[in-house]
């Protein structure tokens, strides 16, 4: 009954307003800050390539918690590319109130942020392209990770990468991820006013100059991470689907078979 009568006079029976909205954004801060710092941890990890073939392989077999399970388990990376996935459409699912519902609504918006000049204003419009870009791109990236989660590793990716045309979309998406997240994560920063310190003006503009930084070097990272990938990919197309083999394997072997001769 009680939401009976806020849904048509928008005031609880207690003449209050709903905390649900509050709690929405809470929320959707929430699902973000998880995102936003899984990039930053999901690029550094697959910029392991930049190293070598071994450490890159060293990396993917961590994460398949060999070091507890034989062999390691891709089912684990499975399972967490689910969880992401859950909390990535959460948190799209709250993006999406904030976009506007018609022409309208975008006119009005486009003019208040054109009349203000104000940079952090418009910063929501990249915000808005971005992720909405990144409903279908980060979606079939996730999809196609989740479901060939035994399928990673500086070969099988690369082959990926090149022989299976993911190239094009990692460069779109890249581009996406990496915008929607400094940005996101500098407003998160300005919102909830975690940095203000004695003067928020000062830190402001200090907070800007670290976004700055953060996407040019992780935009640096992630397309010399893809070319590197790409030519990994492009030499090993002729044998496309073998799987790497670590250097410590083959030495272990050939000094096994020394051994035996
Ligand atoms: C648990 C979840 C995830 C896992 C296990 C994962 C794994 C990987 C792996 C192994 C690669 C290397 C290429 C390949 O094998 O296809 C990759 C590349 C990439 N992933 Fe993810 N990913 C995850 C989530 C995400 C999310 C949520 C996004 C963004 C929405 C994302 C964006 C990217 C981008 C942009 C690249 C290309 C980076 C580059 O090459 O520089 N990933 N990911």
């Amino acid at each position: 009954m009680s939401d009976l009568i806020e849904g048509y006079i928008g005031v609880t029976v207690e003449r209050r307003k709903s905390r649900t909205p509050a709690k929405l954004d809470y929320l959707q801060s929430a699902t973000g800050l998880i995102l936003g710092l899984f990039m930053w941890g999901h690029m550094l990890l697959v910029s392991s390539i930049l190293i070598s073939k071994d450490f890159m392989y060293q990396i993917t077999k961590l994460l398949e918690a060999s070091f507890i399970i034989d062999g390691g388990s891709p089912l684990l990376v499975s399972a967490t590319a689910i969880v992401i996935f859950a909390i990535f459409i959460t948190h799209a699912a709250l993006g999406m109130r904030k976009l506007p519902a018609n022409f309208k609504q975008y006119q009005v918006m486009k003019a208040h942020a054109n009349h203000m000049d104000h940079e952090d204003t418009k910063l929501w419009f990249t915000q808005a392209f971005t992720g909405f870009s990144m409903f279908f791109l980060g979606s079939i990236h996730l999809f196609i990770i989740m479901t060939n989660s035994d399928q990673i590793g500086p070969y099988a990716s690369a082959d990926r990468i090149w022989s299976e045309w993911m190239w094009p979309l990692y460069i779109l998406l890249l581009l996406a991820v990496e915008f929607h997240g400094t940005i996101g994560l500098y407003r998160l920063c300005i919102k909830w006013g975690w940095f203000d310190g004695t003067d928020p003006r000062a830190t402001r503009i200090k907070l800007k100059k670290i976004k700055k930084i953060l996407t040019v070097f992780f935009l640096v990272l992630g397309f010399v991470t893809l070319a590197a990938y790409m030519k990994i990919g492009y030499d090993h197309a002729p044998n496309k689907g073998e799987r790497y083999v670590p250097s410590a394997q083959i030495i272990e072997y050939t000094t096994t078979n020394k051994r035996l001769a």
